[in-house]
């Protein structure tokens, strides 16, 4: 079984360099929670399982590394820190008193995170005790300051109204260059022009756990029905954001915040439903990279295509909706030169059009096959890896947008600054990716996931409490020795 891993990893090289199995490495059920943790939540509208996001992050200078989870009470959300090489705990986990982990950052001294938690105060409170978004701050272990994002204190509050957060459903960055934290979440309001409404807010928040709500960016109300958000940090702000609407587009608004900016793709919408082009319900995270200390990204998603461009009356002049290509959605990357310009052509808004969906760049196009729960991470400036699940004889609808069906496996693709793929796709059935995939110091890429059988054949609401976490990781060149304690071994991936 060795002797074959090797030479397939000797003839993807033949190939050109692509992710062969020797390559993936499992670390199963390898760090022992100190609560435990349910794998999935329902997915908004459809109620089909999703995975419940376990956040991770590792520390600039690479020796310390995070996991975020919400336990399975719901009443915390538990961080953990392992070791980047062996991913044993290290020291007890701390509790944070809040409902979601929506999104993790790691310092060398400590962690941020980013959860939603009861609101406090005594006036203009949320309705219906709904949460707001907080960011947390902990040093060395002890809490240093905890900063509301919204709520009574809302960006915006005279013009579109306060907002609570139900489900955050989206993330956190932090850049070091600019010594900001930014935000990008769900709200609704709950007074105001846009009250009963739902929509995505931007914050920005200093080293010191100040909001900075007069930094460019900041943003009180952008996209309608986000729940397909993409952001990731720059030099300085405003950082990259990518939203996904219920209009019929997905857009880089980093310059513009809202329903506008630079159109990468027009998808197939309803009123209320963006698709799932992050991943919906507890997505958000690894959809946009940035490529090393350059300034580009890529951003990747799941797209059904779109055909047949028509005038979207309620958005107006210059904005299309369209038909799905396929029922079934396919992997597509988009490559960005700056964190506001994309290397090649936007979508076009032309009434009319046959196809509206030219400039896409397909990792997979299969009419047969559904592809959901896309990611993507860089290695460097010139080597990126894409990641989603296969589900195989799909039942596919056209509302609320979704598939079930039989789960395949992990597809795991190497793919190039501009978006091309280098090599053939690994496939693994045991791997799921859950969690952040984070840069680790000796160069792989890491993330956590749940052992279990995954199974997107039905609705499912919750799944059966765990109390270990598993995780995986890809290499560019091959497994190394740092890493050879793992419980898996190479040549037992297929
Ligand atoms: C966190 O919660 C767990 C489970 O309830 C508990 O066992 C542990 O002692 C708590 N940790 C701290 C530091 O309070
Ligand atoms: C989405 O596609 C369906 C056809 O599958 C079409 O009936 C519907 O109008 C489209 N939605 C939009 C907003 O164009
Ligand atoms: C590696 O995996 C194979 C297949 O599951 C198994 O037969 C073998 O015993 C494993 N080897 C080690 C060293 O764990």
């Amino acid at each position: 079984m060795f002797k074959f891993a090797s030479l397939l990893g000797i003839a993807s090289l033949a190939f050109g360099q692509g992710i062969s199995s020797d390559k993936l490495q499992k670390f199963e059920d390898v760090l022992a929670l100190s609560d435990s943790f349910d794998p999935i939540q329902a997915a908004y509208w459809t109620g089909l399982p999703h995975h419940r996001r376990t956040p991770f992050a590792v520390s600039p200078d690479g020796t310390t590394a995070f996991l975020a989870y919400l336990n399975s009470k719901k009443s915390a959300v538990v961080v953990q820190q392992v070791d980047p090489s062996s991913f044993k705990a290290i020291g007890d986990a701390v509790n944070v008193s809040g409902y979601e982990a929506g999104g993790l950052v790691a310092h060398n001294d400590g962690f941020a995170l980013l959860t939603k938690t009861d609101a406090t105060g005594s006036s203009n409170l949320p309705t219906d005790n709904t949460p707001v978004a907080t960011l947390v701050r902990y040093t060395n272990g002890a809490a240093s300051w905890s900063t509301e994002l919204n709520g009574a204190s809302s960006f915006g509050a005279g013009q579109m109204g306060r907002t609570a957060t139900p489900d955050i459903n989206g993330d956190l960055v932090y850049s070091e260059s600019a010594g900001l934290y930014g935000a990008y979440y769900v709200v609704t309001a709950y007074d105001g022009d846009a009250s009963g409404h739902y929509g995505d807010a931007i914050s920005y928040v200093s080293d010191k756990g100040e909001r900075k709500d007069d930094t460019v960016g900041t943003n009180a109300w952008g996209c309608s029905h986000n729940t397909g958000i993409a952001f990731e940090e720059a030099d300085e702000a405003p950082f990259a954001s990518v939203c996904a609407e219920d209009h019929g587009s997905i857009w880089l608004n980093t310059d513009t915040r809202g329903m506008s900016g630079i159109k990468i793709a027009g998808e197939n919408t309803t009123n209320g439903v963006s698709g799932e082009p992050m991943g919906g319900m507890s997505g958000s995270y690894s959809n946009l990279a940035r490529l090393g200390t350059s300034g580009a990204y890529m951003f990747a998603w799941q797209s059904r295509g779109c055909v047949n461009l028509k005038q979207d009356d309620w958005m107006g002049a210059g904005f299309t909706q369209c038909d799905p290509r396929w029922l079934n959605h396919n992997v597509a990357v988009a490559p960005l030169s700056s964190k506001n310009a994309l290397v090649g052509n936007e979508a076009i808004s032309e009434v009319g059009a046959a196809e509206g969906d030219k400039q896409v760049i397909w990792i997979t196009e299969d009419e047969d096959t559904d592809h959901q729960n896309v990611r993507v991470a860089a290695f460097d400036e010139s080597n990126v890896l894409v990641t989603y699940e296969i589900i195989s004889n799909p039942t596919c609808e056209p509302v609320p947008l979704s598939c079930s069906g039989t789960f395949s496996g992990t597809g795991f693709q190497l793919v190039s600054s501009s978006g091309a793929t280098q090599g053939s796709a690994l496939t693994d059935t045991d791997v799921t990716v859950s969690g952040d995939i984070a840069k680790m110091a000796d160069g792989r890429l890491c993330w956590p996931y749940v052992k279990q059988a995954w199974d997107l054949s039905a609705p499912k609401d919750s799944g059966t409490a765990t109390s270990k976490m598993s995780f995986a990781c890809i290499s560019l060149d091959g497994p190394t020795s740092a890493s050879s304690s793992s419980s898996g071994n190479a040549s037992s991936a297929v």
